[in-house]
């Protein structure tokens, strides 16, 4: 069993940008934890952070044949991208959105998702636990149907 783990704009900043909302963690300590999980779950990964909207639509398109699902934590994209829920739907390949942030106590703007719309779950709220959270869902989710 093959994720891939993206990240969008800005979660390169953890640690620094705004950490009474983000925490104080780094984003290599995201990576870590991500790597951690999934070692521990027997699970390949391969995990991405990209600000570049065009990256992450190639990174989700180069997931087709190469990952049996995606974790992604499209950051300030999530609210904005029809291109990243274009490509989530050319894969068709079983999704969960993450974010580390509580997005629906937050402002208007972010309570829209255009990728949640081909997303089994949105996961928000839980800090980096959220993608422990994706990553097991995902797990139960594809030993059912690879
Ligand atoms: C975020 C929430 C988004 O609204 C924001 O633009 C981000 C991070 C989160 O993880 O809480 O950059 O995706």
């Amino acid at each position: 069993m093959k994720l891939f783990v993206l990240n969008g704009p800005n979660l390169n900043m953890l640690g620094i940008r705004e950490p009474d909302i983000y925490g104080a963690q780094t984003y290599s300590d995201l990576e870590k934890f991500v790597r951690n999980v999934c070692e521990r779950e027997d699970i390949e990964v391969e995990v991405f952070q990209s600000n570049h909207e065009g990256v992450l639509v190639d990174t989700i398109q180069s997931a087709y044949g190469n990952a049996d699902g995606i974790v992604i934590n499209p950051a300030a994209y999530t609210h904005t991208s029809v291109a990243i829920l274009d490509a989530l739907k050319a894969v068709a390949l079983p999704t969960v959105e993450v974010h580390l942030s509580d997005v629906s106590q937050r402002e208007d703007f972010r309570q829209i998702s255009y990728p949640a719309m081909a997303c089994l779950e949105q996961i928000k709220g839980l800090g980096f636990q959220g993608y422990e959270k994706a990553i097991l869902l995902l797990k139960e989710h594809l030993a059912k149907t690879i």
